[in-house]
């Protein structure tokens, strides 16, 4: 049954991307107007601005996002530190990556970090302030933690939005232009700390003052990469959208029991450090939900060659080589550092795959000793495989 379900998912993997056999999330279904992308440039080129994270609008000339996506090594000591403003801008007042019609790109002007993600990890939040007001969007506020708690309480469903990878099991990691949402009910805290147990080396701790998890206990819908940021919502009784997460990790996406971790900036820490650089009292929202719900759930997200395709996770609690890779790499500090842990979690999985296969077909081979002759020939292929991948990661140093 196991093994059906394996070669189901490779199955699927090898499709055509028009043929979305599965679930999916959806792409956006209403305007999103305090829905950033969060764009950077790697020191080493500084004017190729790429979009990395997400973020939100949070008051005229203040935005919000995650505090990892602040971090990047940019002076090749292996550490990271707090990049400096110049490489970060966002672009506000469209959902589509490649249409900046209509849209602005402001820079930034100052970039703080809640103090204890920078010493512990606690707290996956930055504030940066715009070079000047925007003029597009709109912001959205934080719910207010003295009298809005009950709207995120455990089993409120939220929504979450991001031009994030679409498929967690892809080979090649890939964006979506386009904007995609998905809705997670939230979880509890003592279901969110089960998944997330202290001091686990793979899954990493959970933090209630800080932390709040989102997704289905079934998985399939769930943010991942490249939406870390991004804001997690909330309808009020008059249907006003309100932030009550940032986008900050996972254990792999859209896994069974491993909802997605997201600042808990509906609570009064993180709100009251955001409301000190931010004053949420100033901020109007005007967006209002029209629920309209997407039909199904899938990990959420995106690609920017227009793949729609979404993988059905068929696995185990036993976490693959591939989940444990992942959830590594979704710890590594520094953006570069992260985009190459994540891609070679990738390629070593393509490699593995590419394996599996070659085997299965030296195995139908007549005679033992063709079969022999034809595994060394694999082995020799993932060798050459690994050393082709090992250059691809050199490169993106
Ligand atoms: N840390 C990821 C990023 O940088 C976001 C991962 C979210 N994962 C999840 N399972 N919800 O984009």
């Amino acid at each position: 049954m196991r093994r059906l379900s394996f070669a189901l998912l490779f199955a699927l993997l090898a499709l055509p991307a028009s043929a979305s056999a599965v679930i999916g999330g959806t792409d956006a279904t209403r305007p999103y107007p305090y829905m950033i992308a969060f764009e950077y440039a790697p020191a080493d080129d500084p004017n190729d601005f790429d979009q990395v994270c997400g973020a939100s609008l949070i008051g005229a000339d203040k935005v919000l996002t995650a505090a990892h996506c602040v971090y990047d090594d940019r002076n090749g000591d292996r550490r990271s530190e707090v990049v400096p403003p110049s490489s970060v801008r966002f672009l506000i007042g469209t959902q589509d990556l490649r249409n900046r019609t209509g849209a602005e790109t402001i820079g930034a002007a100052k970039i703080e970090v809640f103090p204890e993600y920078d010493a512990d990890f606690k707290g996956d939040i930055a504030v940066v302030t715009l070079q000047r007001a925007a003029t597009k969007g709109a912001p959205i506020r934080l719910a207010n933690p003295a009298t809005e708690k009950p709207l995120w309480a455990a089993g409120k469903q939220a929504t979450v939005t991001g031009w994030g990878t679409s498929i967690f099991l892809d080979p090649g990691l890939d964006y979506r232009n386009r904007l995609r949402e998905v809705r997670v009910p939230m979880v509890s805290d003592a279901d969110c700390d089960a998944a997330y147990p202290l001091d686990d080396p793979i899954r990493g701790d959970f933090y209630a003052d800080v932390d709040v998890c989102a997704g289905e206990r079934t998985g399939l819908k769930d943010s991942c990469q490249g939406d870390s940021g991004g804001p997690l919502v909330v309808p009020d009784a008059s249907g006003t959208l309100l932030q009550v997460g940032v986008v900050s990790r996972g254990f792999g996406c859209g896994y069974p029991n491993s909802y997605g971790v997201y600042a808990r900036v509906g609570d009064t820490k993180l709100y009251n450090w955001i409301d000190a650089r931010a004053p949420q009292s100033a901020t109007t929202t005007t967006t209002t939900s029209t629920s309209t719900a997407p039909t199904d759930g899938g990990t959420t997200t995106t690609d920017r060659s227009g793949e729609t395709t979404t993988t059905q996770t068929t696995t185990t609690q036993t976490p693959t080589a591939f989940q444990r890779c992942m959830a590594r790499a979704d710890r590594v500090r520094g953006l570069s550092a992260r985009r190459r842990a994540v891609r070679s979690c990738q390629l070593a999985q393509r490699r593995r795959a590419a394996y599996r296969r070659c085997t299965k077909r030296a195995a139908k081979l007549g005679t033992r000793s063709r079969r022999e002759r034809a595994v060394r020939k694999c082995r020799s292929e993932r060798r050459a495989a690994a050393r082709r991948h090992a250059r691809v990661l050199r490169a993106m140093r």
